[in-house]
């Protein structure tokens, strides 16, 4: 099972050391960071809408076209499926340079990898990033590759070692990934959102979210963007569910807060607890 995984999660180094690191970002730039599972998805559409005042029949468009995600195009290896597959994922940096400002670009990229200029401040870029409980972010991420890549045999207790032992190659460890941001909050460039906090009061975090933007929504317009980013109305739109584009199953999948538990046993929820201790003895993040 490791093996199939580190095969199709395998990613082009040069493209992400070279073409990534240099990425030409812009002033108007907003950049949207998460490990994968954290309902990125879910911030690309509230972020791309609130951005675009609203915008909901350029909502139509499918929402990696709208918000490219940088590092696509280094997963891409010229497969049999290369016909089907979108041209925001497999040019995705020459997509997203091409886009008009403000743009919005989505990567999961470990931090060490993303654009010296992102990195070093050198634009006025504002950056969100979304977390959300590892043990959700696992399971999530368990039952999507379970589908995606057919493992009818692939254990969640296997699955989860391999999680907790680093996955994916350009993503890298879960904390490393968080605390990066969550240690920079503060900065004014930066707002750090959860997961859980758009599960527990949505109209909260699209609040956040536009007065970091400098934008104002009237009443009536939070309303419409509440229905428009409740998870059935999500599940149900194909411009956001990834499920047709790759006729599977499991992308929007059950959208809830601490489903692990119905699912992990025992031992695998120690293992992530005692992981999560380690990790966060020096920290004040809370899960
Ligand atoms: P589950 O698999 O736990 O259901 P990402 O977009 O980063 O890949 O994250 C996918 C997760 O976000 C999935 O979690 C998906 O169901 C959830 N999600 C997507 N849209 C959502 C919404 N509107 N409300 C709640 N959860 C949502």
């Amino acid at each position: 099972m490791e093996l199939v995984f580190k095969q199709a999660l395998k990613i082009d180094e040069d493209v992400i050391k070279i073409k990534v690191k240099q990425y030409q970002i812009r002033n108007s730039d907003v950049f949207l960071l998460g490990y994968p599972k954290s309902g990125t998805t879910w911030a690309q559409e509230m972020i791309w809408l609130i951005l675009n005042d609203l915008n909901y029949d350029g909502a139509k468009a499918f929402v990696d076209e709208r918000v490219p995600v940088l590092e696509m195009c280094a997963y891409w290896k010229g497969d049999a499926q290369s016909n089907t597959i979108p041209e925001c994922h497999k040019n995705s940096m020459e997509f997203a340079y091409k886009l008009k400002d403000p743009r919005c670009i989505k990567t999961h990229l470990r931090w060490e990898y993303l654009p010296d200029e992102l990195l070093n401040d050198t634009k006025n870029s504002k950056i969100i990033y979304i977390a959300r409980n590892p043990k959700d972010v696992c399971l999530s991420s368990y039952h999507y590759f379970k589908n995606l890549l057919n493992l009818t045999d692939c254990s969640l207790e296997d699955f989860g070692d391999f999680f907790l032992n680093v996955m994916y190659d350009g993503i890298g460890d879960y904390w490393n990934h968080v605390l990066y941001f969550w240690n920079r909050r503060d900065q004014p460039n930066i707002l750090f959102i959860k997961y859980e906090d758009m599960k527990c009061n949505l109209l909260d975090v699209i609040r956040k979210v536009a007065t970091f933007l400098k934008k104002k929504l009237t009443e009536e317009e939070e309303t419409r963007l509440l229905k428009w980013l409740n998870f059935e109305t999500m599940k149900n739109n194909s411009a956001v569910n990834h499920n047709a584009l790759y006729q599977k199953p499991g992308f929007i999948r059950i959208g809830k807060i601490g489903e692990h538990k119905k699912e992990m046993s025992i031992e695998l929820i120690e293992k992530f607890d005692s992981w999560i201790e380690n990790n966060l003895k020096n920290s004040d993040y809370e899960i």
